[in-house]
């Protein structure tokens, strides 16, 4: 197990699309592995791929409070069966700021497990959100790109500035 360092916001290679995983082997379960130790290290209830500068097409998200019903999505793709919700939302990549952000409250998700076994199943409230956010950063696209151009800025300054002082 290890942790893996999350990119932040304005990382140009968070804006990678992510390619399809072709073949669910032991090294992407390792790699699940560790992006769950890494998500609940965080603490965060899901992570991209994406975000720890893998661009395969891999998910991880755990809602429960108890950390402890991780789902593993590879290939994740959604179609929406509910209707539109706002939520505060945040994201491991843009830490310290949440923002009011509108998705469906109801998708059916389809996706393979660990095992490259096709899965189906509807997802609600948090969960569908959540897996909404996470397909989002596998298209390159972050929750900041839903607000005001006027507030992604103020984030995207704040951000490089406390990157500058990590130096
Ligand atoms: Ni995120």
């Amino acid at each position: 197990m290890a942790l893996l360092e999350i990119l932040e916001y304005p990382d140009p290679r968070l804006r990678t699309v992510a390619r399809r995983v072709e073949k669910v082997d032991d090294e992407l379960r390792q790699l699940a592995q560790d992006m769950i130790e890494t998500m609940y290290e965080a603490p965060g209830i899901g992570l991209a791929a994406s975000q720890i500068n893998v661009h395969r097409r891999l998910i991880v998200v755990d809602v429960s409070e108890e950390q402890n019903e991780p789902h593993i999505l590879v290939n994740p793709e959604y179609e929406v069966t509910g209707a539109l919700m706002e939520y505060q939302e945040g994201c491991l990549s843009v830490p310290g700021y949440y923002e009011k952000v509108t998705r469906f409250d109801k998708i059916q998700v389809s996706a393979l497990n660990e095992q490259g076994e096709a899965l189906a199943f509807e997802a609600t409230d948090l969960l569908a959100i959540c897996i909404q956010h996470e397909i989002d950063h596998l298209d390159g696209k972050l929750f900041v790109d839903y607000l005001s151009s006027l507030k992604r800025t103020r984030i995207k300054k704040k951000l490089e500035k406390q990157h500058k002082l990590e130096q």
